[in-house]
């Protein structure tokens, strides 16, 4: 049977792109689209979409009682760049919508969730280089600090009540249909943008600094792949370590100068620099690849291609 599905931050870089697979997948009148506005009209348009405040437990719960909700997708949250300017804010959204969540599920008014975290949970005293799923976690950043209060909290709603709650540590998400908002990670994608417009890019962050990084069809079949296992395969209920491939700045240049020889870039980092820096540069995920069978198809070489040949094709159908 197909189950009934609310996505709260449909409207998102993610959650647009999760939106029309999980319609495509369970049918459109399965999958209800939510997002506190009308951000994009491709996801409003093409099947059930309300307006919802993610902080709102009462509109939240109206909201699944109305489409008899089981399952919740849970991909509103402010992410580490616009959390450093907003920190109270950026605590209070991620926190309540997690918890109104959560607490659906607690109250068996919804049967199972979907909550990302982020390598952001990891700071400067973890290890670096394949950062291991279970190693020293001391978050600098606000957002960093929710999504690793958060994951300690799955896994007490799983341990204490039962929750089925599943999550992955999503890498940076590189991806052409809908643009990020106030990442870190946002320059892997900005660089395609400016290549093709001005082929030229300031970049925010240092040539050298690597970040582990992923493809946005990649990380939905992630998220499917979890989110479908069998719930004793999911041996994990805090968040899974995910991983496809890393890079630094200079090498998405060269890969992009393999097809736009003229492509400059300038490098002028700014405070976004120090969160980067914060971060791991690539990430051990044996533990989903061994649990839920996952595995990543797209290297940097595949993404370059992706987004120049799309982004590309969107702006001739524009003009
Ligand atoms: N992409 C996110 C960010 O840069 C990390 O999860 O904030």
């Amino acid at each position: 049977m197909n189950p009934k599905i609310l996505i709260i931050g449909a409207c998102g870089q993610i959650g647009s792109e999760l939106t029309q697979k999980l319609r495509a997948i369970h049918g459109a009148d399965n999958v209800i689209a939510s997002d506190i506005n009308y951000g994009n009209l491709d996801v409003v348009n093409s099947g059930l979409f309300e307006i919802l405040d993610a902080q709102d437990y009462s509109s939240m719960k109206i909201c699944v009682e109305k489409y008899n909700i089981d399952t919740i997708y849970l991909m509103a949250a402010m992410l580490s760049a616009t959390g450093e300017k907003y920190p109270m804010k950026a605590w209070d959204l991620n926190m309540d919508s997690l918890f109104n969540v959560l607490n659906l599920a607690k109250n068996k008014i919804i049967n199972k969730i979907f909550w990302p975290s982020s390598i952001a949970v990891f700071g400067p005293t973890t290890p670096k280089e394949n950062t291991p799923q279970y190693t020293v976690m001391e978050p600098t950043t606000v957002y960093g600090i929710t999504k690793q209060v958060g994951e300690r909290w799955c896994e007490y709603y799983h341990n204490k009540y039962n929750v089925d709650v599943r999550s992955i540590r999503y890498p940076g998400i590189i991806s052409w249909k809908t643009l990020p908002g106030g990442g870190t990670t946002d320059y892997a994608v900005d660089i395609y943008h400016k290549a093709l417009a001005d082929n030229h890019y300031d970049c925010f962050l240092s040539e050298h600094t690597e970040l582990p990084m992923m493809f946005m069809d990649d990380a939905i079949e992630a998220t499917i792949k979890i989110m479908q296992a069998p719930p004793d395969a999911i041996k994990i209920r805090s968040s899974y370590n995910l991983a496809a491939i890393s890079f630094t700045p200079e090498h998405v240049v060269k890969s992009i100068k393999s097809h736009l020889k003229d492509f400059t870039v300038s490098y002028e980092p700014d405070f976004r620099q120090e969160i980067a820096d914060s971060w791991p540069k690539s990430i051990d995920d044996n533990h989903a690849r061994k649990d839920w069978n996952w595995s990543h198809h797209y290297d940097l070489e595949a993404i370059t291609n992706e987004m120049l040949t799309n982004l590309k094709s969107l702006a001739n159908q524009n003009s």
